[in-house]
């Protein structure tokens, strides 16, 4: 996963920005590498993209949800909750699968446009109708958020599929989630 500590935002619109920035460049790093490395660095975008969806539906679509956008949200849920199937669905296959390369672009180009559609429909909005201060403080929470989710096992300590599949990506979202509303709950 990209180095967290590098990344500066001055409020949470910066922050999803460059998440989404991101996650673009690790499926690009999945497409482009083989054997242990791609192993891993699907590990890296399934962690990354857990972190990233889970924190938005906690604290960015409710927050869209109060400036009466619930059309938008309604349409981000169902793209999240299309992509997370799709993502669910490889994570069980594993990346030696046969058709892994195509459900991998197929879940890029989803993901991908999602994202747009959340740039174009959903945070416009956000900056121009909640004050910056607020949007300053999800941004601690946001990387409260970042900082559960666990690192990497040691490679060869197990199994990458026995590593990400089912039970640890669940466990991430449910950290995050708990973190997230810890934060909000005491900042916001
Ligand atoms: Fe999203
Ligand atoms: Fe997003």
């Amino acid at each position: 996963m990209p180095d967290q500590k590098s990344v500066v935002a001055d409020d949470v619109v910066d922050l999803l920005l460059i998440q989404h920035a991101q996650v673009e460049e690790q499926f690009l790093l999945v497409i482009g590498s083989t054997g242990e490395t791609r192993r891993q660095a699907f590990d890296d975008l399934v962690r990354l993209l857990a972190v990233h969806e889970t924190a938005e539906e906690e604290l960015i679509h409710p927050l869209s949800r109060t400036l009466r956008n619930d059309a938008v949200v309604d349409d981000r849920l169902a793209e999240e909750r299309q992509a997370k199937e799709t993502l669910t669905a490889l994570i069980d296959a594993g990346v030696d699968a046969e058709g892994f390369d195509t459900g991998l672009l197929l879940l890029r180009t989803a993901v991908l446009e999602h994202a747009r559609h959340e740039e174009r429909y959903e945070f416009p909005h956000l900056r121009a109708r909640v004050p910056a201060e607020r949007l300053q403080r999800l941004a601690t929470a946001f990387a409260a958020a970042e900082k559960v989710a666990p690192t990497r096992p040691h490679p060869g300590a197990e199994s990458v599929k026995a590593n990400i599949a089912g039970g640890p990506v669940l466990a991430i979202v449910d950290r995050v989630r708990d973190a997230v509303r810890r934060a909000a709950d005491g900042k916001n």
